[in-house]
């Protein structure tokens, strides 16, 4: 018997997304033809220059060894250029840039550089299940900011007690947002500055949907409020924009001090990845903007495809202006949880969802749809679940 464990594992128990998981797996063995709408897991492609720089970096013997940070130049070289092209700000690759394995690693380590146990730390409710599960590993006290759709899914600033603010050392923010898809303004990142350089706290930015934007409008960096980098580190992933999510590579931005200091926590648990796929993520971070224009539309007549189909069943789902992701309602009428909902679809339906609880407690009442299948099979998808509603919910479509 090796139990107890330590206590910081507790809230990092099992939750929603693990019932999914077994509940997925089960309407496959039920014969199901599984559509996996519940996963964030692209299925695009890189671009091909950055495949074809991985390829032949295998050929290549000096690519066998551990990767360490001096080894990344190149690769942290390409991320400063990314960033002076798209959003006009100057990056010193030596000192503001970390290479990270996902930005996931990213935004769980930084706490554990930051947080003393027992200091607070601001995190969006709904939002990504790291965020939290890093601030638990640290020993802090994350205190929630409920987005709900009457405040366009922002945090209220003059909702948070003094004393909270007092407390806290962190706040983390991530838009375009997972998972209620809502985007900001530049005027936003200026008050969220202001709202850390007021209360002394690290503003974290978790970037990963800068290119999902659909109204023509770029969404902004944070780094662009805070030009000195005076409390701000913001995470891009290339899982997103260029479709590399099981490369795992992706890279911190920002104040020197706080990529120093996550630089010292990584490199207690790991090297820097092959040094094949740090060469082929520069190619793709090089790539024409052309790459992103195409897919864009693509993921664009997703969303139009998957919202019209759901106006036509009669889920009137709002249409996002971003991400890859749709933020429903549950359907009116609909009493249950919304896992409850999300596994009486999939395993009547084999249409797999995720379930807004999933994401914090004020994602009760919402599922996401994530658009990582074609449009014709986002059409199946829908029409199963409107057979699923017209049927009463539960009641089995073994065989749409
Ligand atoms: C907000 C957010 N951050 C981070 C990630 C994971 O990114 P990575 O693959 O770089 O760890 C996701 C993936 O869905 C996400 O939605």
């Amino acid at each position: 018997m090796i139990a107890p464990f330590a206590q910081r594992l507790h809230p990092l128990g099992s939750n929603v997304f693990d019932q999914m998981d077994q509940a997925k797996r089960e309407a496959r063995q039920s014969g199901l033809d599984l559509i996996d709408l519940s996963l964030g897991s692209s299925d695009l492609f890189p671009p091909p220059e950055a495949l074809a720089t991985v390829q032949s970096a295998l050929s290549d013997p000096t690519t066998y060894g551990y990767t360490l940070f001096h080894d990344t130049v190149a690769f942290r070289a390409a991320c400063a250029k990314w960033y002076e092209g798209k959003f006009g700000l100057e990056i010193d690759p030596e000192t503001e840039v970390l290479p990270l394995i996902g930005s996931q690693q990213g935004t769980a380590l930084l706490p554990l550089a930051l947080l003393n146990p027992g200091d607070v730390a601001l995190l969006t409710d709904p939002g990504y299940p790291s965020h939290v599960g890093g601030i638990h590993l640290a020993g802090g006290i994350p205190y929630y900011l409920p987005l709900l759709a009457e405040h366009s899914f922002l945090p209220q600033w003059n909702r948070i007690p003094e004393e909270i603010c007092r407390q806290a050392r962190l706040l983390v923010l991530s838009y375009p947002h997972n998972p209620t898809t809502a985007t900001v303004t530049p005027e936003f990142w200026q008050e969220a500055l202001h709202f850390c350089r007021q209360h002394q706290l690290v503003l974290a930015h978790d970037f990963p949907y800068v290119d999902w934007r659909f109204d023509g409008q770029v969404a902004p960096s944070a780094l662009q409020a805070d030009r000195d980098k005076t409390c701000t580190i913001e995470f891009f992933s290339l899982s997103k924009s260029y479709h590399m999510g099981g490369f795992r590579v992706a890279y911190a931005i920002g104040n020197r001090e706080l990529i120093r200091a996550l630089r010292l926590v990584k490199s207690t648990i790991d090297f820097h990845q092959y040094q094949g796929i740090l060469r082929g993520a520069a190619a793709a971070l090089a790539a024409p903007e052309t790459f992103l224009h195409h897919w864009r539309q693509v993921y664009r007549e997703r969303r139009d495809i998957a919202v019209a189909a759901l106006h036509g069943i009669g889920w009137p789902v709002p249409l996002p202006e971003a991400t890859m992701y749709l933020w429903a309602p549950l359907p009116a009428g609909y009493a249950g949880s919304s896992g409850q909902f999300c596994l009486d679809l999939v395993k009547t339906t084999g249409v797999a969802l995720s379930p807004g609880s999933g994401f914090g407690l004020s994602g009760e009442g919402y599922v996401r749809f994530a658009l990582v299948v074609e449009g014709s099979r986002l059409w199946e998808a829908v029409g199963r679940i409107g057979h699923f509603l017209a049927k009463g919910r539960g009641d089995a479509l073994k065989n749409p």
